[in-house]
């Protein structure tokens, strides 16, 4: 098998799908490829649109919001040119459910011209209620990436020994609409209505600005960081990076959604691939 460039895609807010990505792609390359790194997290690495070569490897990672790939991404996502290379589209959700997050990321690679050569819904802690999936990806999940990783290199020699590529069949509700996005609950089951929630900042704050520089939509302002006045997308990582835990999201109803993730879904959910 001669060796294959491999690249690592992903958007990655809260860290979870970056690990998983990265863990992917340096098995596919069995330790021997060097995998190269396109994280678009930041607003400012999304200004170059990601192209890929026919023979070139791509794992892209995506996170799941609301059941579906995070809307906002989509135009950005939707430059992308892949010229016939290998895609794995990977998304990681947060214990509940991907819903139909897969297979709108295996559409869209397709339609930007990837090959998906294999597709999994892996499982990470979930950024804003990090009782669901605590500490995931783990031991247990890179295990199975490697069993997958093995499968998708199984695949791609048989292509390169001249059988053709089988559809990737992918489980979920497809075009045009994918089943629609979900609607978050309260504790007592009435729809959780905070998508204009924005995260408080503490007295505590010490103005060092890394909210702001982590922050995936530029949101944050970065002369006075307790100000958000861009839109925010409840990715947690300026909650979690802050040094003094000055950063919150404290909405009502958000933290009534938190509760209601915790009383349903602590239960282990599932890897599972295609
Ligand atoms: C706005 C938002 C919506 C989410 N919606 C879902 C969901 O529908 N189902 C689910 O299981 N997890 C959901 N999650 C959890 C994320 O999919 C999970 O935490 C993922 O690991 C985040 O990826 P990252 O750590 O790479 O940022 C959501 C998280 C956010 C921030
Ligand atoms: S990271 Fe925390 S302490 Fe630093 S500016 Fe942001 S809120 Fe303030
Ligand atoms: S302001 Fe919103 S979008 Fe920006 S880092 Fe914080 S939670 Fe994420």
């Amino acid at each position: 098998m001669e060796t294959r460039r491999i690249h690592a895609v992903y958007f990655s807010p809260a860290g979870a799908t970056r690990r998983l990505v990265k863990h992917l792609a340096n098995a596919l390359g069995g330790g021997q490829a060097q995998v190269e790194v396109w994280d678009f997290t930041l607003p400012a690495r999304r200004v170059n649109s990601f192209r890929a070569e026919a023979g070139e490897v791509v794992v892209a990672g995506m996170p799941v919001y609301a059941g579906r790939l995070p809307n906002l991404m989509l135009p950005y996502l939707n430059t992308w040119s892949g010229a016939g290379a290998y895609a794995v589209p990977v998304v990681v959700y947060g214990n509940r459910s991907y819903g139909n997050a897969l297979i709108e990321w295996r559409d869209l690679l397709q339609g930007r011209g990837f090959l998906p050569v294999g597709a999994a819904a892996f499982v990470g802690e979930h950024a804003f209620a990090p009782a669901l999936a605590t500490g995931r990806p783990d031991e247990a999940d890179f295990a199975v990436a490697d069993e997958f990783a093995r499968e998708i290199c199984r695949r791609m020699d048989a292509v390169e020994a001249g059988k053709p590529l089988p559809p990737l069949e992918v489980p979920g509700i497809g075009a045009p609409d994918y089943g629609g996005y979900y609607q978050p609950l309260c504790e007592n089951n009435e729809p959780a209505r905070f998508l204009k929630a924005k995260p408080v900042t503490a007295e505590t704050c010490v103005a060092c600005c890394h909210c702001a520089e982590v922050c995936p939509m530029g949101a944050i302002d970065r002369e006075n960081p307790s100000l958000v006045p861009g839109i925010c997308i409840k990715c947690n990582a300026c909650v979690r990076e802050c040094p003094v835990g000055a950063k919150q999201l404290a909405d009502p109803a958000f933290l009534s959604h938190v509760r209601y993730l915790e009383k349903h879904y602590t239960a282990p959910a599932p890897v599972e691939w295609f």
